[in-house]
């Protein structure tokens, strides 16, 4: 991506944000995302569960110029990380982490979403977007639950209840996620399902500033094909993608 396009991408991101908390009851959001002005400023991210995932993630939204605050049960575990990703980046507990973040991504092994809804449910719900990434591993009994759900978004939904959710990243391998940002030719495409419209523009928005291709294939509902080993999984031209989604209805 071009610098003019990043520009281009941030500009209407910062603008799509600041319509969309415009549009939004009054008093439903902190006053931090409102002070947010629609010319160039980075976003306040936070990510629970800074492991391989949302450490590789986090490092990306940083390099777009995000602030990203990691956090763990153990804060002071992330310092090596933090360290080395420099002034932006922050570590703090998880509750520090969903008060800090105007965008927060749960990467987390699915068995503790459960008490991450019963905990901060409310206050994710006030979020302009939760990006789930995590995947619903974790036992016969917890699998046939998500299952009976209807998948793993409408899961995420049950758990996070009232929360903006964009099921993203889900099947795109850590180690890989440096590399195929801003990759050289046609970028990796990254299949995404939500039914919120305004979380799922500001996630498309966020996906391009880090140098990928987001495509939305359908709500929250669609969310059960965003997981290792569907053939969604891996990386994909959006192009690619769209063709694989065809075939799945
Ligand atoms: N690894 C991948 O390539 C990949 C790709 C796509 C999606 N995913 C999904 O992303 C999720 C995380 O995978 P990972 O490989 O990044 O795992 P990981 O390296 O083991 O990291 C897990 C993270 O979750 C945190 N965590 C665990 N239990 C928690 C709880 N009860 N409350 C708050 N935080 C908790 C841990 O923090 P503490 O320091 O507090 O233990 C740790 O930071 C999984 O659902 C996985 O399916 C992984």
């Amino acid at each position: 991506m071009t610098n003019h396009r990043v520009e281009d991408s941030r500009r209407e991101f910062l603008l799509t944000v600041a319509v969309g908390i415009a549009g939004l009851a009054a008093g439903s959001l902190p006053a931090r995302v409102l002070a947010q002005p629609a010319g160039g400023s980075p976003l306040s991210i936070s990510t629970i569960g800074a492991g391989r995932e949302g450490g590789a993630l986090g490092a990306l939204f940083i390099k777009a110029g995000h602030r990203v605050m990691f956090s763990s049960r153990h804060p002071e575990s992330l310092k090596g990380l933090v360290d080395e990703l420099g002034p932006l980046a922050r570590a703090g507990t998880v509750a520090e982490a969903v008060e800090f973040g105007d965008v927060v991504m749960v990467v987390v092994p699915y068995p503790a979403m459960e008490q991450i809804g019963k905990d901060y449910g409310n206050a994710l719900a006030k979020k302009v977007l939760v990006i789930d990434v995590s995947n619903p591993y974790g036992g016969a009994e917890l699998v046939k639950w998500v299952d009976d759900q209807g998948g793993a978004g409408l899961a995420t939904a049950k758990l996070l209840p009232g929360a903006h959710i964009v099921r993203a990243f889900n099947a795109i391998n850590y180690a890989k996620l440096s590399a195929d940002a801003h990759r050289q030719g046609e970028l990796v495409g990254v299949p995404i399902a939500g039914d919120d419209p305004h979380a799922i523009d500001v996630a498309s928005s966020l996906i391009r500033e880090i140098g990928f291709d987001p495509v939305v294939i359908g709500g929250l509902a669609m969310g059960k094909y965003l997981v290792p080993g569907t053939p969604l999984g891996g990386e994909h031209t959006a192009a690619e993608i769209r063709q694989t989604v065809t075939n799945l209805h």
